[in-house]
């Protein structure tokens, strides 16, 4: 197998070209079989709905490289599921789950010399999407799509391993009370971009985002979720309708209960409550578990293990456990791991 040339351990999170990528077309009614393709780039009417109403879905999943060389997935079932719930809420047609597994590993074996090696910190990441194109003009949905599946293989989200991240509570919204929220597509992210980049300017790493409704309440990261560690060894987490439900999030509540014993709850979380938790973390897919030092809100820096310094004990056993179930060291539920 021809090499990549990559210095795995200090692969950054960005975009590398690798060798295909998947295409399928839905015309009247159906999906196309799909098909391999070294190419990049797609060729669109100027008249398609993603480009103008954003009638775009995606999803984000890794693939693991195990000990003994093998390559696993991280429970592509839920993003399937995902995808097509952001699908009904913009109108398009949805990909059946089992085409859209068939379809990631067909990318990942197509692409293995782009897996990292075993316990590098890198992974492949798989970036599925669903949307409408063709001759258009009005606001309505489009007449064809596309489901996409391009990878690249990713180091870590946020830089320096697993070291405390720092957040400011965002004056603006990122999704409205009963808007789209809970829905994984283009628009959302494109309404965060401006408030992100200007947390990050003010020295933040990433901002979090209140509930729209009453801004009481946390709702979660730009790109993850959050939770909190009480000092009893509780792990909570908010209960918002407007958050992006986590697969994260899920396996580590799940994995927090069944392996840890950490009993977790999710529940509305005021804003005013985060002192009262020694640990914080955010979690999702690019950021697996990223521990949150300090939280910046109504001009209080709010901070937590270890003065904001440190990992806290509970977020590394989190994080340890789940890290270790993705490369297929450490049993996993049922049907989480899928091998390529
Ligand atoms: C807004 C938002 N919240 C949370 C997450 C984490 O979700 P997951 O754990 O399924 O990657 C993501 C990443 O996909 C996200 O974009």
């Amino acid at each position: 197998m021809k090499k990549t040339g990559i210095d795995w351990k200090n692969l950054g999170y960005g975009y590398t070209q690798t060798d295909v990528s998947y295409i399928s077309y839905w015309k009247e009614g159906g999906w196309d079989e799909g098909v391999l393709t070294p190419e990049t780039t797609v060729t669109i009417s100027i008249g398609s709905t993603a480009l103008h109403y954003g009638q775009e879905c995606f999803e984000g999943l890794k693939a693991q490289r195990a000990k003994d060389g093998g390559i696993l997935l991280f429970r592509p079932d839920q993003n399937a599921k995902r995808l097509n719930n952001s699908a009904r809420g913009i109108l398009i047609p949805e990909v059946p789950e089992e085409m859209f597994i068939n379809a990631c590993l067909q990318v990942v074996k197509a692409n293995q010399r782009w897996v990292p090696p075993y316990r590098t910190g890198a992974s492949l990441y798989l970036r599925p999407f669903l949307f409408g194109h063709g001759d258009n003009l009005g606001a309505k949905p489009a007449d064809e799509y596309m489901f996409c599946i391009y990878c690249s293989p990713v180091g870590p989200y946020f830089k320096g391993g697993l070291k405390p991240i720092h957040l400011c509570v965002s004056n603006d919204d990122r999704a409205a009370p009963r808007g789209t929220g809970a829905l994984k597509i283009g628009g959302n992210y494109a309404g965060g971009l401006r408030i992100r980049s200007e947390a990050k300017k003010a020295g933040f790493d990433d901002c979090l985002f209140l509930d729209a409704q009453t801004r009481t309440y946390i709702d979660e990261l730009g790109g993850a979720n959050f939770f909190g560690i009480t000092a009893n060894r509780r792990l909570v987490t908010p209960q918002s309708p407007s958050i992006l439900p986590s697969i994260t999030r899920r396996s580590v509540m799940e994995i927090a209960d069944t392996y840890l014993d950490i009993p977790s709850e999710e529940r509305p979380v005021p804003i005013t409550e985060i002192d009262e938790f020694v640990e914080a973390g955010a979690c999702g897919t690019a950021s697996i578990i990223a521990p949150i030092g300090s939280i910046f809100y109504e001009g209080t820096r709010h901070t937590f293990y270890g003065n904001g310094q440190d990992v806290g004990p509970v977020t590394q056993q989190l994080y340890d456990t789940l890290t270790a179930i993705q490369c297929g060291d450490h049993d996993a539920p049922e049907g989480w791991m899928v091998e390529v």
